[in-house]
């Protein structure tokens, strides 16, 4: 059985892109193999400083990844800095990692490129992640597109560390991108936080008619047909009522459909298709110990997990 792990990063509410880029696959994978899914809050210190924020959006994280479907019996929920043990392995990986690969590190490229000062937090987030991987002897990696080359450089230092230490200390795991590894926002780019393009989750009433009926659309008459595959409307309806969609394209190609008529399809189905979602996140939000209680049984078995590996790897290098 493979055994599955991804990181997730504490970053509040969460949206749809979040949803079927990337919970709605770790969800699915509980059944595939054995699941280890973390909150990465040490790797959040890297954007985020600000002690109570930081708290609230882990815990928001956990309700979020819970109430979509992570069920504590059949995965392993944990929080990142549950395990220290992590860091101990980042430094002996930091050891083999080569300078060259970290500068290419598209995330700190891109943070340089854009004139923001780079501390070496950032410059190194990939190894940090490196050894959350090797820490659990994580097979396969599900994530969405923009953390390949992370999982990339996992495996070339992995890979380097047992040449270099003769031994043979870590798996080398592989990536997996999911079914919907692009998924629109209102405005039509990718729906991301930053760009103020979201669905929440958890948008419920006035505030999720707002996002889904604010869907950018071109100014196409009723009347005329109109092609689905340019609609970000079709698109995120396709994610949330697939069942529905060839109807709905073939109601687009017809014409005759407006896109407020089209938007309010669509509100009815988000709507729906979230509602026990968000049932179940109000149930866990008045409960914040039985949240605790999962991250804290969660951490047990990931600090076994990395302790056993960092014994391994202590000895390699001689460590006592
Ligand atoms: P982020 O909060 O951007 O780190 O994203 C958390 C997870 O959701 C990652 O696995 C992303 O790849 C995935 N994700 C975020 N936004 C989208 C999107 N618009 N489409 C598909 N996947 C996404
Ligand atoms: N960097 C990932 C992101 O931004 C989160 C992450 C941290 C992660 N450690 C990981 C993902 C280990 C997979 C495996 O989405």
């Amino acid at each position: 059985m493979p055994r599955f792990l991804s990181g997730i990063q504490p970053s509040g509410r969460l949206h749809l892109g979040n949803y079927y880029g990337a919970i709605r696959e770790h969800v699915r994978l509980q059944d595939q193999g054995e699941a280890y899914y973390f909150i990465a809050d040490y790797h959040a210190l890297t954007s985020l400083r600000d002690a109570k924020a930081l708290r609230a959006n882990v815990f928001d994280t956990a309700v979020t990844y819970l109430a979509c479907g992570l069920d504590p019996d059949r995965c392993v929920l944990f929080r990142q800095s549950d395990v220290p043990e992590v860091t101990e392995l980042t430094w002996l990986l930091l050891t083999v990692a080569p300078m060259a690969m970290l500068e290419n590190a598209v995330s700190y490229k891109d943070k340089v490129a854009r004139g923001i000062p780079a501390d070496a937090g950032l410059f190194t987030y990939p190894v940090l992640m490196a050894a959350d991987i090797l820490s659990q002897d994580g097979d396969v990696v599900p994530v969405g597109r923009d953390q390949v080359q992370h999982v990339e450089m996992t495996r070339d230092v992995a890979a380097k560390f047992n040449r270099e230490f003769g031994a043979d200390v870590f798996k080398v795991p592989e990536y997996r991108l999911g079914e919907a590894p692009y998924v629109p926002g209102t405005d039509g780019a990718k729906m991301s936080k930053s760009y103020g393009n979201v669905v929440e989750i958890f948008a419920e009433g006035r505030e999720l008619e707002k996002a889904v009926m604010g869907i950018k659309t071109d100014s196409s008459p009723p009347a005329a047909p109109k092609n689905p595959d340019d609609s970000t409307i079709y698109k995120l309806f396709s994610l949330v009522a697939p069942d529905e969609r060839e109807a709905l394209a073939a109601r687009f190609r017809a014409g005759g459909l407006g896109y407020g008529d089209a938007k309010k399809l669509l509100l009815a189905r988000v709507d729906a298709a979230f509602a026990p979602i968000r049932e179940r996140g109000k149930a866990l939000r008045a409960d914040p110990a039985r949240v605790e209680a999962v991250l804290a049984k969660g951490a047990v078995t990931a600090r076994e997990n990395a302790r056993r590996v960092l014994a391994r790897a202590r000895k390699a290098c001689g460590l006592s």
